[in-house]
């Protein structure tokens, strides 16, 4: 009997010494402890011996139970303390390592150019106006001397507002959403604050789409008006502009245009960066301009009757307009070469990230 107890008591404590989880060491717990377990299988024995015999083993007996138990408290105390330091291994925080950097976007590069164009323009007192992007026929033509039904806004494919199927009819004629930024002239005039210097930035919308045509887009408007204002300021406002965002060695020029609102009328060129306004390059024609030259957009003075609409004196004031294209403005600077200009607005990531 004293054997057998002894026997279990060595193979208990071997089994303790192995254990490593608290899974383990319940499973050893049941095993040699439990109500059902090999040492109160053995106590059972017992009962078997005679008084005296029962009494030495009873003794053993007692005895093995304590020293597995007390196996069994160390045991667990191992575990739960090498549970502990796992845990620490595990969440140390090494503070000085560095951190993930969170994904940050940026603006869209029209919204980049859009505040550059700005900060150019406030650099000589021009200031940034908004004016409705869905306007009446009234201010983007019939104010800006092109009346009713004029050939002339055939130019501007335009989208109607439609109400129920019909043309939508407001105070002040057709709703449509605004072809140019020209709008913004007479709307700003009627503000009654002279002398203006306004810069209307805004999007634009025609009947067009191509890799070179969006129909939305984003314009810029010049106004310029006071007491003396003439091609010269005209020509010097632009110079400086075409110097401070495509740089001081490209030359500009004017050439005779037509426009219903202004008389004179201008389409505003710049040299081409790749030629270098030579129009060829190792003597084969330039494959970006024509003849040397790249086409901004239009300008002018502004007519009489677009002064007279905005409720001033042609006799005493005069001014000059020009309106620009921003993505086209942007994608004739060097170094952003986008054949299709759609590409703009596809909201491909891969594209956008590179600006
Ligand atoms: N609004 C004209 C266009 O969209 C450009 C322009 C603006 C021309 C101002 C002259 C003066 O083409």
């Amino acid at each position: 009997m004293q054997d057998v107890l002894l026997q279990l008591q060595k193979e208990a404590l071997d089994v303790f010494l192995k254990v490593q989880t608290p899974e383990e060491l319940e499973a050893a717990r049941v095993e040699y402890l439990g109500r059902k377990g090999r040492l109160a299988e053995a106590m059972k024995d017992l009962a078997a011996l005679d008084v005296d015999a029962r009494r030495d083993a009873g003794k053993i007996a007692n005895d093995v139970k304590r020293t597995v138990e007390a196996s069994f408290a160390a045991t667990e105390a191992r575990i739960v303390e090498s549970a502990a330091e796992d845990r620490q291994a595990q969440e140390w925080l090494d503070v000085s390592l560095p951190g993930v950097v969170p994904a940050v976007g940026h603006l869209h590069l029209t919204t980049q150019a859009i505040d550059e164009i700005s900060d150019i323009f406030a650099h000589i007192g021009f200031v940034r106006s908004r004016h409705p992007e869905v306007d009446w026929d009234y201010y983007a033509f019939e104010s800006l001397n092109m009346p009713k039904e004029h050939p002339a806004r055939d130019e501007w494919e335009t989208f109607f507002a439609e109400d129920e199927g019909e043309i939508a009819l407001g105070e002040k004629g057709k709703i449509v959403l605004t072809p140019h930024t020209s709008n913004g002239q007479v709307r700003e005039m009627e503000k009654g604050v002279l002398p203006i210097r306004m810069i209307n930035i805004g999007k634009c919308y025609r009947r067009q789409a191509s890799a070179r045509h969006l129909p939305m887009f984003h314009q810029f408007e010049g106004l310029m008006v006071d007491t003396n204002v003439s091609v010269t300021e005209l020509k010097g406002v632009f110079d400086y502009f075409v110097k401070r965002y495509f740089g001081a060695n490209r030359e500009t020029r004017l050439r005779p245009y037509h426009f219903r609102f202004t008389e004179p009328s201008f389409e505003l060129d710049i040299s081409c960066a790749v030629c270098d306004g030579t129009g060829k390059v190792d003597g084969v024609k330039c494959k970006l301009c024509k003849g040397g030259w790249l086409e901004l957009g239009g300008a002018g003075m502004v007519h009489p009757n677009v002064l007279k609409a905005g409720g001033l004196d042609p006799d005493v004031y005069t001014g000059f307009a020009f309106g620009w294209g921003v993505e086209r403005t942007m994608m004739m600077r060097s170094g952003i070469n986008i054949d299709d200009i759609r590409t703009l607005y596809k909201n491909d990531l891969r594209f956008l990230s590179q600006f």
